[in-house]
């Protein structure tokens, strides 16, 4: 098999990101620099500091991506960029980046959907698993429940009608004192605290099995907080995160149950920020086994925002002769399956 190497380039959010990918597979290189402490400060990402800070990194994380791998630039057989969805000033960093390294090598140009980024993490470390495949994507932007019937070829059963599940970690870590990023917080919080504790609701969307909703759990976790606050009742931070979280994980998996039982597929894969949380992880490995199927996730440093996991999605378009011009914008607001 004749080798290809790509180039993979990640600005969507408030990770300057930057890999070397070979056959869509092998992580040759896979530099993240982080501007978490930064956003810290304000409680979440503020899109202009993410959009300088981008530009502050980004060629100092690709040459390091290049160095990392002992690839040369002239080396690379494709340079590969999210486009979108993401915060539009921030992904147009990332895209100019790209734009600017493509025409001044001659290197083909591949824009790359981000969710297609999260759901190719998985070929990373699972060299078997191949389409089709059932695969929930949970990130601070996105709830989505998909069918991949082919590389690059997604049908979407369900998504949420309101919060994404990342963004209800966050917004709820927010309300219980423990700051930014919420997910990886609750998740560490949670250890120490009864699940069973609080029943807060566990969401139905009454016209589709396979649609999310979290603003409503989100409320409930508030109003219980205004309503220990009255009556002068002291709440416990980690039965409220183990119980919020609960609810989340819950719906999570009968959503995902579902949809693998109905399409008859015996595959299932995790994507997505979230998809590193450990209860999740936990109650969809039990179930999987439980029902027989086969369950795959990426490690939780390939769940979150990186390089490494468009660089992977990038190699399927370039193996079908996919490539962008230098018209290629950021669309802040790209839907799955669009090109
Ligand atoms: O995929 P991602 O890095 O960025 C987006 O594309 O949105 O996801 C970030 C989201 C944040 O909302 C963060 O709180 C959540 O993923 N997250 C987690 C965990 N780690 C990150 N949520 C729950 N448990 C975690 N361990
Ligand atoms: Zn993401």
């Amino acid at each position: 098999m004749s080798t290809v190497d790509i180039l993979a380039i990640e600005t969507s959010c408030d990770e300057t990101a930057a890999a070397v990918v070979r056959n869509g597979r092998e992580v040759l290189s896979n530099i993240i620099s982080s501007q978490i402490d930064l956003h810290t400060l304000y409680g979440g990402v503020v899109p202009e500091i993410a959009s300088r800070k981008h530009i502050e990194k980004i060629n100092q994380v690709a040459g390091e991506a290049l160095r990392e791998a002992g690839r040369k630039l002239s080396d690379m057989d494709a340079i590969a960029v999210t486009y979108g969805p993401g915060l539009v000033g921030a992904l147009l960093v990332g895209v100019s980046a790209a734009k600017a390294i493509s025409f001044a090598s001659g290197i083909p140009l591949i824009g790359v959907h981000h969710i297609e980024g999260h759901i190719s993490a998985n070929y990373i470390e699972n060299k078997e698993l191949e389409p089709p495949f059932v695969c929930l994507v949970v990130s601070g932007g996105h709830s989505h429940l998909v069918v991949v019937r082919d590389y690059g070829e997604y049908e979407i059963l369900g998504r949420t009608r309101d919060d994404a599940a990342g963004e209800a970690f966050d917004k709820v870590a927010r309300a219980i004192g423990l700051g930014y990023p919420g997910g990886p917080k609750i998740d560490r919080v949670s250890k120490e605290g009864n699940p069973a504790a609080i029943p807060f609701p566990r969401a139905k969307v009454g016209d589709s099995a396979y649609d999310f909703s979290f603003s409503g759990l989100k409320s409930a976790v508030l109003n219980y907080l205004n309503s220990c606050e009255m009556k002068g009742i002291a709440i416990c931070q980690a039965d409220v995160a183990a119980s919020f979280q609960k609810a989340v994980v819950d719906v999570l998996v009968e959503h995902s149950m579902h949809a693998v039982a109905e399409s008859g597929m015996k595959k299932f894969a995790i994507a997505g920020g979230v998809a590193s949380n450990s209860a999740l992880r936990s109650a969809l490995e039990k179930e999987c086994q439980k029902q027989g199927i086969a369950f795959y996730h990426p490690s939780p440093i390939l769940c979150t925002d990186n390089a490494a996991m468009i660089g992977a999605a990038a190699y399927y378009e370039y193996q079908k002769g996919v490539q962008h011009g230098y018209d290629l914008n950021a669309v802040p607001n790209l839907k799955l399956g669009e090109r």
